[in-house]
């Protein structure tokens, strides 16, 4: 697959069901040509996670997803060693010096491959998604910074690991804290918002298999009515989906005052934004 422009990539993108915008097919392009890691951020639900499975899908390469919470350390995100088979190693080989031993148990055989290494290690060429990494602690980005800038690894007992081929790499953040300055410089940023009515209209058809057009049209232009609400939270896109298989489910074909109100709880999750939606939308539902 060529992605030599921004549009041979949103070609590419679209063709794997993922509909971006200019923005998001030129930044990815611009990554992939100067190789550099794209740090996805936006609210949830808007295809962050998802850009980075499209791309995988795109290239066809494999991808390799580090999940970050809170807590998150160094043995969980790229390696540690296997105690239990180092034991039971040194149980069995208890005649032989503890020189010949140590040498053994600290060699790849016991070593657990967590995403991050496993990135560098790979022989065929992956995408990385490193997900949500706003919930890391500042001091865990430290950890991530010596894989994004020189793409090796360093194990005292082993040595440097350096990636035999650079992982294509993505990074997303819901932006619950601030990034530290140094993971910014080494990304390039992308911050995607709720698509517009067109572009929504266009994800819906590919995510919700018999829809039809102007139903899909209806759902668009009702999330825009919603998400210009002041609610606690506005409906993703994934919940336009959902609401978009609802009325499917319910054999609706035009969305009305009644229809809004049986159905308002699949595209929000909170009592007052519910209520909220109804006082303003029942009267005018596509406004
Ligand atoms: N541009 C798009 N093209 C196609 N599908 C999309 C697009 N954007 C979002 N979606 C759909 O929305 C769903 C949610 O997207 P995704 O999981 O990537 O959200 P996210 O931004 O990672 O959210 P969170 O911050 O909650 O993790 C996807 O499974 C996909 O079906
Ligand atoms: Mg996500």
């Amino acid at each position: 697959m060529s992605l030599d422009s921004p549009q041979e990539v949103a070609g590419a993108l679209r063709a794997a069901s993922y509909l971006p915008d200019a923005r998001i097919a030129q930044v990815v392009f611009l990554a992939a040509r100067l190789d550099k890691p794209v740090l996805v951020e936006g609210p949830a639900g808007v295809g962050k996670t998802e850009l980075a499975k499209a791309m995988a899908a795109v290239t066809e390469r494999r991808l390799i997803r580090l999940q970050c919470y809170e807590g998150l350390d160094e043995a969980k995100a790229l390696y540690e060693w296997n105690y239990k088979k180092q034991l039971l190693r040194i149980q069995a080989d208890a005649d032989h010096d503890w020189d010949t031993i140590s040498h053994d148990i600290f060699s790849e055989d016991f070593l657990l491959t967590r995403p991050l290494l496993e990135a560098i290690r790979s022989t065929d060429p992956v995408v990385l998604l490193i997900d949500e990494v706003d919930r890391v602690e500042v001091e865990t980005e430290a950890l991530l910074l010596e894989v994004l800038s020189d793409f090796q690894v360093s194990i005292p007992e082993l040595g440097t690991m350096t990636a035999v081929t650079r992982p294509m790499v993505f990074l997303t953040s819901n932006n619950t804290r601030e990034l530290s300055e140094a993971l910014k410089r080494r990304c390039l940023f992308l911050h995607i918002d709720y698509p517009d009515p067109a572009r929504e209209t266009e994800i819906l058809k590919a995510r919700v298999p018999g829809l039809s057009d102007h139903l899909a049209d209806q759902v668009a232009r009702v999330a825009r009515s919603i998400r210009s609400l002041d609610l606690k939270k506005a409906p993703s896109v994934s919940e336009t989906i959902d609401w978009a298989r609802t009325l499917i489910a319910l054999s609706v074909e035009e969305v009305d005052e009644e229809v809004l109100g049986d159905t308002f709880h699949v595209l929000l999750k909170y009592q007052v934004d519910i209520e909220r939606a109804a006082k303003e939308l029942t009267s005018n539902p596509a406004r």
